[in-house]
């Protein structure tokens, strides 16, 4: 039922991950939100669970992920340690949270690891200002994933497209991809960029890539749990492959018991505890 490196159900580590890309093992990666979806993606072998700020959208129902706060993350963050055994937990740092300190940012990383549990976070963007941050983060002892590519977090910036499909943006997500190893990231996130240039940028650096909308030739993948098992009846995203329908089965398991309570066949006497009618004080 598990992959190779899942036998020994040993927890995976950041160092792992750079094991698993040298030994050519492909990392599987999805998002976790709370104490559910961690549970049964780690039951199901996933070796990197990432409390994705994605949440905003698909949990707490905003449009994009800029209003997500750190007090949302770090509430979602405990809840998927919680139900983690083996797979590495990564929480993200939300928009505003690393973008006007260096303070700011190493005390928000900081507190995911010492007040939620996770082993590292990510964050977005390969500018100097953030390859400054995954330094300092890094300097201080947390792992740190970097994400280039689409960055949800500039979607008001950059538009919600795929990146990198000119010369100069290739050469530039390139040396960004670099920049980003360079400053310590353990790993880095491409998101919706051209096949090819996610496995040019694959070849340029040495610690592993995670594609999402990026093509097969990444070290690993990544997918949002809602995409993957389609909870959601009216959303898929290109990039998405939906390995089951959930969204229908929940809908009519919910009408059914809705068509029950209405009809009086539930509860059934099974469904409750009984005392002999002797018991029964009569009514005065
Ligand atoms: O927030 C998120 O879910 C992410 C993934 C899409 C990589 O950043």
């Amino acid at each position: 039922m598990y992959g190779p490196t899942d036998k020994s159900r040993k927890p995976v580590t950041a160092l792992d991950l750079m094991a698993m890309r040298s030994r050519h093992e492909r990392i599987v990666a999805i998002t976790a939100y709370d104490y559910l979806t961690a549970k049964v993606a780690d039951e199901a072998g996933a070796d990197f669970l990432l409390v994705g700020d994605s949440l905003g959208m698909v949990v707490l129902g905003y449009d994009s992920t800029l209003p997500v706060t750190m007090d949302d993350m770090l509430h979602h963050t405990k809840a998927v340690v919680r139900g983690t055994r083996r797979a590495l937990v990564v929480a993200d740092l939300p928009f505003m949270s690393y973008h006007a300190s260096l303070e700011d940012a190493v005390r928000n990383a900081g507190r995911f690891l010492k007040e939620a549990g996770a082993k590292a976070v990510k964050l977005e963007g390969g500018h100097p200002q953030q390859i400054a941050c995954i330094e300092a983060i890094t300097q201080a002892g947390i792992p740190v994933v970097a994400h280039l590519g689409f960055t949800p977090q500039a979607v008001h910036a950059i538009g919600m497209r795929v990146q990198a499909k000119t010369g100069d943006t290739i050469r530039e997500l390139v040396a960004q991809a670099k920049a980003v190893e360079a400053a310590g990231a353990i790993a880095l996130v491409l998101e919706l960029v051209p096949a090819e240039v996610a496995s040019l940028v694959t070849e340029s650096v040495s610690i592993p890539t995670i594609g999402i909308g990026a093509g097969v030739g990444c070290s690993g993948q990544i997918q949002v749990i809602h995409d993957l098992l389609g909870l959601y009846a009216d959303f898929q995203p290109k990039h998405a492959k939906r390995y089951a329908e959930l969204h229908g089965p929940m809908v009519d398991a919910i009408a059914a018991y809705a068509g029950e309570v209405r009809e009086g066949t539930f509860p059934e006497a099974s469904h409750s505890a009984h005392v002999p009618a002797s018991e029964l004080p009569g009514t005065v």
